[in-house]
């Protein structure tokens, strides 16, 4: 008995001997070679905070190659919203031998693919703002989610409206007649964010003893334009009603500031957003736009980039980034209005 625990420990040592020779020679590979190739996969790269989020992953990498000499090749690809094209974009990325993948994908339930071509090349994935499905996310110990928590984005925008009801009521119920009348603008129905957003904003304004009633709401998909027309349309259907505009995020946000402006509306309809994008900044300081909820969007780019770069030397990244279950990372954000921004 004792033989055979003595042989099996030898085997056991060997083996991790092995496994440690392997991961060393691989490490000190790319080290040695002083480049790592990342592949970024966006949903659509003309979405106002996804392009924000590139550009400082863009400069992350610039600040990492200059602090370890290590070169980074970044490749970026955009497919338009179409899940076909995104993923012979993914496919691509690997046979250029990308040494990590970064992933926005456009239809968050069609992760397996990726995931599967992925496995077979061994190569890791840092799927980021748009979340896969648990089952997928726990199919593989190099899969990894980088994203904002919906309800805190949620909450924080409600809270935003919460204080000024209990600063001056008439600021948001602006006829006075004991009730705040707000219409609703959403993002994609598919989007883990535009459900959890929309319930617990209304939710925080109903905690917060707002006295609410919904006039309408509709799914604009995060879009200005798109958001501006709906708006448009509502402002005609209840004149001289609206008295509150809840946007999923900035850009719709945006879009119901340009309909009030088209309509030429003299009521100062509160209007608040999500993202904290410059544009939605920008529209917080002007006025436009009542408040936001900023996404603290280094730290987003940072921890993906992390996470890309230290999986593609292969060092233990969870020895590095404290993780949700191993796998998730959860940006910050706080609430700003004009007054912070003063
Ligand atoms: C949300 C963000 C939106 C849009 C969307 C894309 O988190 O608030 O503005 O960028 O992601 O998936």
């Amino acid at each position: 008995m004792k033989k055979r625990y003595a042989f099996l420990a030898a085997a056991a040592v060997s083996f991790t001997a092995a496994a440690l020779f392997w991961q060393s020679r691989t490490q000190s590979r790319n080290e040695e070679n002083k480049e790592i190739r990342i592949g970024i996969a966006l949903y659509r790269g003309n979405d106002p905070f996804i392009n924000s989020l590139r550009s400082q992953i863009e400069d992350r990498a610039k600040e990492y190659e200059q602090a370890t000499g290590i070169k980074v090749v970044l490749d970026v690809a955009d497919p338009k919203g179409n899940q076909n094209t995104q993923n012979s974009q993914v496919e691509r990325f690997l046979s250029l031998g990308c040494d990590a993948l970064c992933v926005n994908m456009v239809d968050r339930s069609a992760a397996s693919y990726v995931i599967n071509k992925a496995m077979d090349a061994d190569v890791p994935v840092i799927f980021f703002n748009r979340e896969p499905v648990e089952e997928d996310m726990k199919r593989w110990e190099r899969l990894y989610y980088v994203g904002e928590n919906a309800r805190e984005s949620a909450v924080l925008q409600g809270t935003i409206l919460a204080d000024a009801w209990k600063a001056d009521p008439l600021s948001l119920d602006l006829n006075g007649d004991g009730r705040v009348s707000y219409v609703l603008l959403e993002g994609e129905s598919s989007h883990q964010d535009s459900l959890i957003r929309t319930e617990w904003s209304v939710q925080t304004l109903k905690d917060g003893g707002i006295p609410i009633e919904r006039l309408t709401g509709g799914i604009a998909n995060w879009d200005r334009s798109q958001a501006s027309a709906l708006m448009g349309q509502w402002l005609e259907e209840f004149p001289g009603q609206i008295e509150l505009v809840i946007c999923n995020n900035d850009e719709m946000a945006l879009g119901a500031a340009d309909a009030l402006e088209r309509a030429e509306e003299g009521r100062p309809i509160r209007i608040v957003g999500i993202d904290g994008t410059p544009q939605g900044l920008e529209g917080v300081k002007k006025g436009k736009l009542f408040g936001t909820v900023r996404c603290d969007i280094r730290e987003y780019a940072e921890i993906i980039f992390e996470i890309a770069a230290a999986e593609a030397l292969g060092q233990d990244v969870r020895g590095q980034i404290e993780l949700t279950s191993g796998i998730y990372y959860e940006c910050g954000q706080e609430a700003v209005t004009g007054e912070d921004l003063q």
